[in-house]
C-alpha cells in the first residue's frame, strides 16, 4: 500500500526524467508510474539510476490510447497525474503540426477523460485527486524589446520587486492573455484550455503551470543548448537563426522539477503558476558563453571556435522574447531558483562532455537523417 499512486507522463523525456528521479528518490512512500511512448525524445537511459527502485514502474504507452490509459489508472489506483508527455520542439512543429495536435491536444484530452471517468467511478470521486498539467510560457506569445533602456541580459536570477518595478509591463503574468504563434505553442495553449475546462465544467481538481525555457542534463540535442555543445565539441557549424538577437528566459531543469514538487503538494487547485528565474539571455550571448566554456573545459585556445557561429535563415514566426514573472509562485509557495545561470551552464556543459556515450546514442540513426533534412537549404 502506497500513500499516493502517481502517474507521470513523458517521464522518459528531458524534464520528465528529472521529475521521475526526484519523486522516486524523495518519496519512497509513493508509487510512481511513468507512462511514455518512447518517441525519438524519450530515452530509458535517462532513468537508469531509478529503474530498479521498488516504488517505480515504467509503462510504454501512447497517451492517445484511451483504453490502455483507463486500464492503467484502474490497475494502479492512480490518484495524481503529472502530465509532461508532449511533442516539444518548435522547429518540428513547423514541419509537422499534425503530430503536435495529436499528442498535445488529443493526448491531453484522452488523459483528462480517462481520469474523469476513473475518478468519478470511485466512491471518493475527485477528493484527494489532482491533474497537474505542465505547460510553457510560449502560450503567451512574444514580448518585444520595447523597454526604453532596452533589454540588458543577463538579468539577476534572483527575482526582486525592484526588478519588477522597472520592467513590470514587460513580463508574462498568469493573467496575460494567450496569444500563441507556433504550431507547438498553439497545441500547448489548446491543451491548457482543455485542462481548465475540465475543472470549470466537471469540477476536476487541476493545476496548470507555465514555465520558461529549461536547460540541463538529458535534453535532446535538437534544442539550442545541447545541440550547440555537441556541435562545438565536434567543431560543426552553429546555426544561429536570424541575427541571434532573440531573447529566452532560462531555468535549470532541476529547479523546474523542484517547483513541480512544491506545486503538486501545495499548489491551489484551479490555479495557474508561472515558473521562471528572471534570467533572460540573447541567443548569441548564450552561444558565445557555450563556446568559451566548452573550449576552456577541453583545453582549447580561448575563443578559437567562435568561427563556428553561422547565421542561418530565421525560424518562421520566430518569437522575439520570452520573459516570465514568477513572483506569484515565489511569494505564495516560497520556491526560488537555486542556481545562477553561470553555474548552471558550467554544470550542463560538463555533464554533456562527460556523457559522450549518451549523446552518441541519441544522435545516431534517425537523428542524422532529421538534421540533414532540417538544414537543407538554410
Ligand atoms: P521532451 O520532448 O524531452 O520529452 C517528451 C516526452 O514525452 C518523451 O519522453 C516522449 O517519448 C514522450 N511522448 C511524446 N509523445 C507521447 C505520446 N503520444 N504518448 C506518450 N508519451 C509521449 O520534452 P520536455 O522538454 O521534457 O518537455 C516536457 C513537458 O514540459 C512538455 O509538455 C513541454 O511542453 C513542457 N515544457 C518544456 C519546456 C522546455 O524548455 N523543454 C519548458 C516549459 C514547458
Ligand atoms: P529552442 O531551444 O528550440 O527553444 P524554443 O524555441 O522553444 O525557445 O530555441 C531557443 C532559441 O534558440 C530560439 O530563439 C531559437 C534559437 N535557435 C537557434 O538560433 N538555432 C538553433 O539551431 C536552435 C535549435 C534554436
Amino acid at each position: 500500500m502506497y500513500k499516493r499512486n502517481i502517474l507521470i507522463t513523458g517521464g522518459a523525456g528531458f524534464i520528465g526524467s528529472h521529475v521521475v528521479r526526484l519523486f522516486v528518490n524523495k518519496y519512497p512512500e509513493y508509487r510512481i508510474v511513468n507512462l511514455d511512448k518512447l518517441t525519438y525524445a524519450g530515452n530509458l537511459a535517462n532513468l537508469r539510476d531509478v529503474e530498479d527502485k521498488p516504488n517505480y514502474r515504467f509503462v510504454k504507452m501512447d497517451i492517445c490510447d484511451f483504453e490502455g490509459v483507463m486500464h492503467l489508472m484502474e490497475e494502479e489506483h492512480i490518484d495524481g497525474i503529472i502530465h509532461l508527455a508532449a511533442e516539444s520542439h518548435v522547429d518540428r512543429s513547423i514541419k509537422d503540426p499534425f503530430t503536435f495536435a495529436r499528442t498535445n491536444v488529443m493526448g491531453t484530452l484522452t488523459l483528462l477523460q480517462s481520469a474523469k471517468l476513473y475518478w468519478e467511478s470511485r466512491q471518493e470521486k475527485f477528493e484527494g485527486k489532482l491533474f497537474y498539467h505542465i505547460s510553457t510560457d510560449e502560450v503567451y506569445g512574444a514580448l518585444d524589446l520595447t523597454h526604453p533602456e532596452g533589454v540588458k541580459p543577463p538579468f539577476s536570477t534572483r527575482a526582486s520587486s525592484d526588478h519588477h518595478e522597472a520592467y513590470g509591463e514587460e513580463f508574462f503574468l498568469e493573467s496575460t492573455k494567450y496569444n500563441p504563434h507556433s504550431p507547438y505553442s498553439a497545441s500547448k495553449a489548446s491543451s491548457d484550455h482543455f485542462v481548465r475546462a475540465y475543472h470549470d465544467t466537471y469540477g476536476m481538481p487541476t493545476i496548470v503551470t507555465n514555465c520558461s525555457n529549461n536547460y540541463g542534463p538529458y535534453q535532446f540535442p535538437e534544442k539550442l543548448i545541447p545541440l550547440f555543445i555537441n556541435n562545438i565539441r565536434h567543431r560543426k557549424p552553429l546555426p544561429v537563426y536570424g541575427k541571434g538577437e532573440n531573447v529566452r528566459d532560462w531555468l535549470f531543469v532541476e529547479d523546474h522539477a523542484r517547483a513541480i514538487d512544491v506545486i503538486f503538494h501545495r499548489g491551489k487547485v484551479a490555479e495557474t503558476y508561472n515558473i521562471g528565474g528572471f534570467n533572460e539571455w540573447k541567443n548569441i550571448d548564450i552561444v558565445r558563453t557555450l563556446i568559451r566554456t566548452v573550449d576552456r573545459l577541453l583545453g582549447r585556445t580561448e575563443d578559437e571556435d567562435m568561427n563556428l557561429i553561422t547565421y542561418v535563415t530565421d525560424r518562421l514566426g520566430h518569437d522575439m522574447r520570452y520573459a516570465i514573472d514568477s513572483r506569484k509562485l515565489q511569494a505564495e509557495l516560497g520556491w526560488e531558483p537555486s542556481l545562477q545561470f553561470e553555474e548552471g551552464i558550467e554544470k550542463t556543459v560538463r555533464w554533456y562532455l562527460d556523457h559522450e556515450a549518451w549523446m552518441d546514442n541519441v544522435t545516431s540513426g534517425d537523428y542524422q537523417r532529421y538534421y540533414e533534412d532540417m538544414y537543407k537549404g538554410r
